[in-house]
């Protein structure tokens, strides 16, 4: 059997997502909601995709534009399928055919609001199909509560039908085997069973059950494959179904990792990402969350209380109490607590972006420090650069942005304003407090501030009851000891 392997793939999967969603609450169409980082339909499309189908349709209404948008970001090449009005899932599936030539073989019918089901999942479905040579066959489960569901009819054990919720009698109603709205059809048996359906029911719609009731009075065979994983079959009609989605897959992904090697300490309070990528012995802490494509390198240490978007984390580094989207943190590399990497930040192997830094579009060096209280912009900073306290890197003159260059092993004094374009170059020296306007060369140093001038007596003349003036009447005159020591070393 070569299903899955892509050289027997089927005809066409059909993905219904014309429904309103109106439960969703919400301006945005309920297929373009994420669940761990991904929208409920591409999750669809991917599953979709794993069949390798010659024609993928997605069958759009309600809030079509945007669907049909978000459709092109994708990967996969999807033909969409209009159904204006929403008369049932007989009538969309038919929409979805309309825009297919006519052709013998299977199609798979899907929803996009079911984001669990995997690819491996729709595999095993066509699968099934084929074993059992069969017309139709059902994704179906078993679950405790079935209300809402359409029920599964079995007589003998041989599926003759689907009966709806509302449709069926009182006995029907207490059959546990639930209609998952997956299915595997054979085509012209779907098309001609199509072509029969009526509206003659509880709610006045065409259902594609019927047709499963259709190929069994043909004489065809109906099978299924009852799934035990129910979380693969259900699907999201509101905000509290979407949080409950999240958290699952969410504790799936979870496991995954620690199985792979990564020590998550709260598994309650981390949220990653479906697209993230963790090496081995990655340690997360409490708080943290991954999005996006981030990646972490083996031995780093995440969090706690950290938010990384799309950042590449190296080997061995630290990152803590940090928000970052668009970064790369080198290997080795420290950050945090209370660090800001905004887009465009690259810091080098075993450099530091410390306490109340905010960083954009800057490259820091290899070995190069950015500690304390910073504001990096619009900057490149060479390797073993250390950056003061307070730095301020003025990228923005108010119209315009420019660039900050500071050379390799250059050192910037703290309360330092370096205002863009300049460049500080290689081994360079700029004095505490500068306000930086014009280039600094190589080796060279910058002095930019008023000088000191100290008046002696001036708090016994101008406050001579204060506390001040008592203690410098007190004082023997003498520099601090510890100030001593450190001119000391600076002089040694
Ligand atoms: C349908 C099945 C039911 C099954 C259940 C599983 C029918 C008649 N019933 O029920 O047996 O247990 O799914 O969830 O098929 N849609 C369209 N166009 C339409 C109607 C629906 O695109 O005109 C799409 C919806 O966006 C949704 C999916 O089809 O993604 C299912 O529609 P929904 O109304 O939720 O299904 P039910 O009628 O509850
Ligand atoms: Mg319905």
């Amino acid at each position: 059997m070569s299903v899955g392997t892509g050289t027997d793939s089927v005809k066409a999967v059909v993905v219904l997502a014309a429904g309103g969603g109106t439960r969703m609450k919400s301006r945005r169409s309920k297929l373009l909601h994420e669940v761990c980082g991904r929208s409920m339909l591409s999750y669809a499309v991917s599953a979709a995709a794993a069949l390798n189908p010659e024609h993928l349709v997605v069958v759009v209404g309600h809030q079509r534009a945007q669907v049909a948008e978000h459709l092109e970001s994708l990967n996969e090449t999807v033909t969409t399928a209009v159904q204006d009005e929403q008369l049932g899932t007989g009538h969309a599936v038919g929409c979805g055919l309309k825009e297919l030539p006519e052709f013998d073989g299977e199609v798979v019918v899907t929803y996009g609001d079911v984001p669990m089901l995997t690819g491996e999942t729709l595999q095993r479905l066509v699968a099934t199909h084929r074993e059992g040579g069969n017309a139709v066959t059902i994704l179906t489960a078993e679950i405790d509560d079935p209300t809402g569901y359409g029920r599964i009819i079995r007589t003998a054990g041989r599926i003759t039908g689907i009966v709806e919720h509302r449709d069926a009698t009182e006995e029907q109603r207490e059959i546990r085997e639930i209609n998952s709205g997956i299915y595997v059809f054979d085509a012209p048996t779907l098309r001609a069973g199509l072509a029969q359906l009526s509206t003659d029911n509880a709610q006045g719609e065409q259902y594609l059950t019927d047709v499963v009731h259709y190929a069994h009075a043909q004489g065809r065979s109906v099978g299924a494959l009852i799934i035990d994983d129910i979380w693969q079959t259900e699907g999201v009609n509101d905000r509290v179904q979407l949080a409950r989605m999240n958290e699952e897959l969410n504790r799936r992904i979870i496991e995954h990792w620690m199985r792979e090697g990564v020590t998550i300490l709260d598994p309650r309070t981390t949220w990653i990402d479906v697209d993230v990528a963790l090496a081995t012995d990655v340690t997360l802490l409490p708080g943290v969350m991954l999005q996006g494509a981030t990646t972490v390198g083996e031995g780093a240490r995440i969090g706690p209380d950290t938010t990384l978007a799309d950042v590449e984390v190296g080997a061995g580094a630290q990152v803590i109490r940090t928000h970052g989207s668009f970064a790369v943190i080198g290997e080795n590399a420290a950050v945090g607590p209370f660090s800001y990497l905004r887009p465009g930040t690259q810091l080098g192997v075993g450099g530091k972006i410390g306490a109340f830094v905010e960083t954009k579009n800057a490259v820091i060096g290899d070995g190069a420090k950015v500690p304390h209280l910073t504001y990096a912009g619009d900057a490149v900073i060479g390797a073993g650069a250390n950056i003061g306290a307070g730095t301020i890197f003025a990228n923005y003159d108010g119209v315009n942005k420019s660039t900050t260059h500071v050379g390799e092993a250059a050192f910037v004094g703290s309360n330092s304003v370096l205002v863009s374009p300049v460049d500080i170059a290689d081994g360079a020296f700029v004095a505490a407090g500068s306000a930086i306007t014009e280039d600094v060369p190589a080796g060279g140093l910058a002095v930019a501030r008023g000088r000191q001038h100290n008046s002696p007596g001036w708090i016994a003349k101008r406050r001579p009851d204060s506390k001040a003036a008592k203690a410098a009447a007190a004082s023997d005159g003498a520099t601090h000891p510890a100030v001593t020591e450190s001119r000391g070393k600076l002089k040694g």
